[in-house]
């Protein structure tokens, strides 16, 4: 089995997936409530608490497959991209577990994770397909041609899309992370009530800060009652805006490079306009949309192991 690590924003995870790509416990302990108060990641708050998590949450896992640690024949970590002291905690575990028992270390960029949470059973999806990846940090439109080829079509400008329902939530004074409550509240409302811009750019590449600076005017323009039964109405207008100009682009590209499969990852897939609005594209469980160290297994799958000791030397990165 695979152990798999991940530790590159604000969930301590950890997972243990064969080689045939079976979840055999998949563990993910969010530090969500922490950094609620702040209205975002705190980067230094975060690496503290994957110290204290980090074992209870490896823990945690091997109960949960009934295993031990001699049942773990590759030990697979992210290595990067994400915050650099998060990253850090769980690299340094993992190179001690996988020091400690001579086995050999897969070191995984988060990006192919979350591409990789598609090819776990039981519905596992076969390249080539197009993928959109849209989660807090990213926005891109890939050609995945196979497990190890991808080709970057289309990113972001400015925020990623994620960071815009983030924000979003935040000027209507939702909680964070603010996807899931703008998603919740938005059902409530009438998609219809505002018109907010879907931005124009050139090629595949997507924009939101035009977005939010519409939502931000919308609000602004409010007193504090008309904001609150104004709320579920904004939520539902700005959530259509986002998901109108994912899926514009995801069509866009598919078109464009002859793909039938298209495919959806990352926290915002976890969203149920966006599986709604595109009912022909795979996309993962919720539970694996959202950061979690069983996509990291499934991508050390499709990478090559770095044998015992050479990974000691191994750092993480922040970006590519
Ligand atoms: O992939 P992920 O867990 O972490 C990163 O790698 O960034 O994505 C987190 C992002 C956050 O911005 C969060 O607001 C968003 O995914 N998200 C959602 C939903 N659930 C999480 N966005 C829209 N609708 C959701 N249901
Ligand atoms: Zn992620």
């Amino acid at each position: 089995m695979i152990l798999g690590i991940e530790t590159s924003c604000d969930e301590t995870a950890a997972a243990l997936v064969t080689e045939d790509g079976e979840v055999r416990a998949s563990v993910v302990s969010s530090q969500a409530d922490l950094h609620a108060r702040y209205g975002g990641v705190v980067p230094e708050v975060a690496s503290r608490r994957h110290l204290e998590l980090v074992k209870p949450v490896i823990s945690e896992a091997l109960a949960d497959a009934s295993a031990t640690l001699d049942d773990v024949d590759r030990v697979a970590v992210t290595q990067g991209p994400g915050l650099i002291g998060a990253l850090l905690v769980g690299l340094s575990v993992a190179k001690a577990l996988a020091w400690s028992r001579h086995l050999p270390l897969v070191g995984v960029d988060h990006l192919d994770g979350h591409v990789a949470s598609l090819y776990l059973q039981p519905d596992a999806l076969e390249p080539p397909f197009l993928c959109l990846l849209a989660s807090g940090g990213h926005t891109l439109l890939l050609d995945v041609r196979s497990h190890t080829e991808r080709e970057v079509l289309g990113t972001t400008r400015d925020d990623a899309a994620g960071e815009a329902f983030d924000k979003g939530a935040r000027l209507l004074g939702l909680g964070y992370p603010g996807g899931r409550e703008i998603d919740r509240l938005a059902r409530e409302g009438d998609p219809e009530a505002y018109d907010f811009p879907v931005a124009r750019v050139d090629g595949l590449d997507f924009s939101f800060s035009g977005l939010k600076t519409a939502l931000l005017y919308a609000v602004r323009d409010l007193s504090a009652e008309e904001l609150d039964t104004r709320r579920a109405d904004l939520a539902a207008s700005y959530q259509r805006a986002i998901v109108r100009a994912l899926v514009g682009r995801v069509r866009e590209a598919a078109e464009r490079v002859g793909r039938e499969q298209i495919a959806i990852v990352g926290g915002v897939a976890a969203n149920s306009e966006l599986r709604a609005a595109l009912p022909d594209a795979a996309a993962a469980p919720l539970s694996l949309c959202t950061d979690n160290a069983a996509m990291i297994a499934s991508a050390a799958r499709f990478t090559e192991s770095i044998p015992y000791p050479r990974y000691l030397g191994i750092d993480a990165y922040s970006s590519r």
